[in-house]
């Protein structure tokens, strides 16, 4: 039996996960909105299915706002939500957001209880924690995104600034979906060459900090809405490793209970996503300034979460 993919929100990101969960067969796909919205999500199925000759995928695709169509879904990935305009920051969107997840939630516990839940709705460490809160699913069945997606803006500035192949930049970002996220240059290698040896200082800042303004670059370009392409393929990857069992070793916001000296909150740091889910989380050996780096985003993540008031 085909798997099931239930795809909560069916808007810019909604719509790309649909097209590349399909292209990559990975199972049947619903994608789920708010009534006033199912019929654009029905049409963009239809719209779906009728691409499949040329596509090459054999997918059922639905839209609905029903919860009874997401049963037994394997994986859920949520991106309801509103997203940002041009001048907000993600915190912006919190209230409304937060209301926005725990419907969310609330629908997923009672209809899909065992899938795997990848949360890419913002602020995102906020969002995934009130997801989990609200499921109380096990902490390796809920994740949020955002570390593969800043991890892939890192890999592809990197790529640009030294005119490399992006495939052979490797390397990681810790800590909350924010403005003070923590790309780690000292890790990062060029087909196995340290980044700190081949980019100047100036350069490793200018990357630095491109990163971690990356998602308001885009904002600031469209003026409405945020980025999908790159969020939607971050999302795709690791379910992609869950549902096919690949292990692979991915940045994603995760429970920490005690890992990283984070207690109770979700935050960036490498996982391994297996069918288990998330499996495990590797603890890296931080220098100093990479730790006073880190302390800074828990602390930022840890005030959005206390405003959530849940
Ligand atoms: N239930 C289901 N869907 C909902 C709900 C709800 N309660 N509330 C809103 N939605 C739907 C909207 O109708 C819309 O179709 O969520 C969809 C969000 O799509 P977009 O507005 O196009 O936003 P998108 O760019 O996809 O981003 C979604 O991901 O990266 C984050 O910051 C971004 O929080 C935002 C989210």
């Amino acid at each position: 039996m085909r798997k099931k993919i239930a795809l909560i929100g069916g808007g810019q990101i909604g719509q790309i996960l649909a097209m590349l969960a399909a292209q990559k067969e990975l199972g049947d796909i619903v994608i789920l909105d708010v009534p006033g919205y199912a019929n654009v999500c029905k049409g963009k199925a239809l719209d779906l299915m009728e691409m499949a000759p040329h596509g090459n995928y054999d997918a059922n695709i639905i839209g609905t706002s029903d919860y009874k169509d997401i049963e037994g879904a394997d994986v859920v990935i949520v991106t309801a939500g509103k997203p940002r305009e041009a001048g907000m920051t993600r915190e912006d969107l919190l209230n409304v957001n937060i209301k926005i997840i725990t419907e969310v939630a609330n629908g997923v516990k009672q209809y899909a209880p065992k899938a795997f839940c990848i949360i890419v709705t913002n602020p995102l460490d906020a969002m995934v924690y009130v997801f989990h809160k609200v499921t109380g699913f096990p902490k390796h069945q809920v994740i949020g995104m955002a570390g593969t997606l800043d991890t892939a803006r890192w890999r592809a500035f990197i790529a640009m600034e030294l005119g490399v192949s992006v495939a052979d930049v490797a390397g990681t970002v810790l800590g909350g979906h924010g403005p003070d996220m923590v790309p780690l240059p000292r890790l990062t290698t060029v087909g196995g060459v340290p980044l700190t040896e081949i980019a100047t200082p100036e350069q490793i800042e200018k990357l630095v900090n491109r990163t971690r303004e990356a998602g308001t670059e885009i904002v600031k370009l469209f003026g409405k809405g945020s980025a999908f392409f790159s969020p939607a393929w971050s999302a795709i990857v690791i379910a992609e490793s869950y549902l096919k069992d690949k292990r692979r070793v991915l940045p994603c916001a995760a429970l920490c209970e005690g890992e990283y000296g984070v207690n109770g909150l979700f935050i960036g740091v490498p996982c391994l996503i297996s069918a288990k889910g998330m499996e495990k989380i590797f603890e890296i050996k931080l220098t100093e300034e990479e730790k006073a780096q880190f302390q800074k985003t828990v602390a930022s993540v840890t005030k959005t979460v206390s405003e959530c008031n849940i």
